[in-house]
């Protein structure tokens, strides 16, 4: 078996697997920092870490007869569902911010054939739509992260973190909805569990400023988050004002003793220039701000070179050419 399916065991049981290959994703060595290390997400069969959940939910969905999905997306769910809809010989709604996609994720998504829905206003908009058109057409099955076995697929990337390099100190995860880094998270507690491994990383959140109600909640200690009705990033694929899985992903970053850190739109730009002219790594602005986080961190001494630190660039720079 290739990709993420290696993992079968720790996966759900399908009796039909829709893959693309996807997983299996480099991991480089930082050239400028210590103990730094990229996990280049932006190298799955759509560009982005997407495609682990997708290659679960969808197979499952096929296994059990399915053949309707609908899914919202600020564009790179939107690229892997297409994708893999089609793979599978289904059909996919998926709902979009107008005019608040990355060209690149539009184009892919247009590509692959699925039926292009543009709402206006943004992406927590275009999730309501997905929860009224479910319960009103059951046919529908929603493939967005607050369905688990998104989770489960997304975990994998935990388990190729293990492989490369047995115990990590911290994993900086950019931080929209909450579900990757619950999912990266929960890769984690089952090795834990397994003793395959007997310590385990903190997670730190990233989100962009003008989208970060978790990061904020985090800073003021609340309890419930408040959400932000204009979230507004250069990240578009983070513009996020209310996170379904807010609760995940406050609890991953709790559990592990971990932090959420807000980034600058400019902090996020430098990263990303940083990244691609000091690394040679392209990487979407979402995924150059969890980079920026780390710049930040180590310059006031928060992570230091001894801690093993993994950055998760979650998708590739083609993906937002503008
Ligand atoms: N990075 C990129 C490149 C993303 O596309 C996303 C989410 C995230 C990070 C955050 O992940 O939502 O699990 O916390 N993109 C979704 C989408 C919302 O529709 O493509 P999360």
């Amino acid at each position: 078996m290739n990709g993420i399916w290696r993992f079968q065991d720790l996966l759900p049981k399908v009796s039909e697997i829709v893959s693309l290959n996807e997983g299996n994703t480099p991991l480089i060595r930082s050239k400028e920092f210590e103990n730094l290390y990229f996990k280049f997400e932006g190298l799955n069969p759509t560009g982005s870490f997407k495609d682990r959940g997708m290659s679960v939910v969808v197979s499952l969905a096929k296994s059990n007869g399915i053949k309707k999905l609908i899914v919202a997306s600020t564009g790179n769910t939107a690229a892997s569902a297409s994708a893999y809809a089609a793979r599978a010989g289904m059909e996919c709604i998926v709902v979009i911010p107008k005019g608040k996609v990355a060209k690149g994720k539009l184009f892919q998504t247009i590509l692959h054939g699925a039926n292009i829905m543009e709402i206006e206003g943004n992406f927590d908009e275009a999730i309501k739509y997905v929860i009224n058109k479910i319960e009103k057409e059951r046919e529908y099955y929603p493939i967005n992260s607050f369905n688990p076995w998104r989770i489960e697929g997304q975990k994998t990337l935990s388990f190729e973190l293990y492989e490369k390099l047995g115990s990590i100190d911290n994993v900086i995860v950019p931080v929209g909805n909450g579900g990757n880094i619950s999912a990266i998270w929960k890769g984690f507690k089952e090795l834990y569990e397994l003793k395959i491994i007997n310590n385990l990383p903190k997670m730190i959140g990233v989100q962009a400023e003008g989208a970060s109600p978790i990061a904020e909640t985090w800073e003021k200690g609340l309890e419930k988050p408040i959400f932000f009705e204009k979230p507004e990033t250069i990240a578009t694929a983070i513009r996020i004002g209310k996170p379904v899985n807010w609760q995940k992903a406050l609890k991953a970053v709790r559990e592990s003793g971990g932090i959420f850190i807000k980034v600058k739109d400019d902090e996020i730009i430098e990263a990303q220039k940083r990244l691609a002219r000091h690394e040679g790594i392209g990487a979407e602005p979402a995924s150059a701000a969890a980079y920026a986080a780390y710049l930040k961190l180590k310059e006031k001494d928060m992570i230091n070179k001894y801690e093993k630190t993994i950055v998760v660039l979650t998708g590739h720079a083609l993906k937002d050419p503008n």
